[in-house]
C-alpha cells in the first residue's frame, strides 16, 4: 500500500492486554447453515466462558450486516468482503486479548481460508456447527427457508447458493443430534487451552 505508514510500536503488546484479562485470546470462528445454531452456540458459548471469568466478544453475521457489513448483499463477491471484514475487526479483537467468538455461514473453502489467513494460523480456530439441510429448513427460525422456497429470496445458501462442507475444521458439532449444551461443552473442551492463562 502506497503513502500508508502503519504504526505498530506505539501501541501496547497484545501479551500485555492478555496479562491484564488474565487469559490467552483466540478466534473461535463458527460456520454453518442459516439455522444451523450457530448464534444460540456463540450465545451460551460467551455465557459459559463469562461465568468462568473470560472476556469475550461475539461477531454475528445478521448483526454486522445491520452496521459495518449493511452495503454488501449475497452475491459470493458480497459475501466474501463481508468475511474479509469481519475477519479484519475479528483480528482487532484478538490482538488484544479478547476471546473473539464469530458466527457467519463462510460458505466457501476460499472465504474460510482468506479467513485464517487474516487471523492467523494459531489464532483461528474453526468449528462445523453441523445440522442437516432438511432440519435446518424444518426449524426455519426466521421464516427465510419459507421465503426462499417461495422464491422471495434469491441465492440462499444451501438452495441456490452453495454450501461447501468443511473438510479440515479443528472441530465438528452436531446440533442436529446433540444439545445446544454437549455443544458448548465440546468446543470449551477443545479450546481451554489455548485461553486459559499460565504464568
Ligand atoms: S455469509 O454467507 O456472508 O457468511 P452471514 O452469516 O453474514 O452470511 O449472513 C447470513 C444471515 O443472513 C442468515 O443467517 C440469514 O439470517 C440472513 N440471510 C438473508 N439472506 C440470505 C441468503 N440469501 N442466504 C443466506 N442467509 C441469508
Amino acid at each position: 500500500m502506497e503513502n500508508i505508514y502503519p504504526i505498530f510500536d506505539i501501541t501496547l503488546s497484545r501479551e500485555a492486554k492478555e496479562d491484564v484479562l488474565g487469559q490467552r485470546s483466540i478466534a473461535i470462528w463458527l460456520i454453518g447453515l442459516s439455522g444451523s445454531g450457530k448464534s444460540t452456540l456463540a450465545k451460551n458459548l460467551e455465557s459459559r466462558l463469562h461465568t468462568e471469568g473470560y472476556f469475550t466478544k461475539i461477531l454475528d453475521g445478521d448483526n454486522l450486516r445491520t452496521g459495518i457489513n449493511k452495503n454488501l448483499g449475497f452475491q459470493d463477491a458480497d459475501r466474501m468482503e463481508n468475511v474479509r471484514r469481519v475477519a479484519e475487526v475479528a483480528k482487532l479483537f484478538v490482538n488484544n486479548g479478547i476471546i473473539t467468538i464469530t458466527s457467519l455461514i463462510c460458505p466457501t473453502k476460499k472465504m474460510r481460508e482468506m479467513a485464517k489467513a487474516i487471523i492467523g494460523e494459531s489464532d483461528y480456530f474453526e468449528v462445523f456447527v453441523d445440522c442437516d439441510f432438511e432440519e435446518c429448513e424444518k426449524r426455519d427460525p426466521k421464516g427465510l427457508y419459507q421465503k426462499a422456497r417461495n422464491g422471495d429470496i434469491k441465492q440462499f445458501t444451501g438452495m441456490d447458493s452453495v454450501f461447501e462442507v468443511p473438510d479440515n475444521s479443528q472441530l465438528t458439532v452436531r446440533t442436529d443430534i446433540d444439545s445446544i449444551s454437549k455443544c458448548t461443552d465440546l468446543i470449551i473442551g477443545n479450546i481451554i487451552q489455548h485461553i486459559r492463562f499460565e504464568i
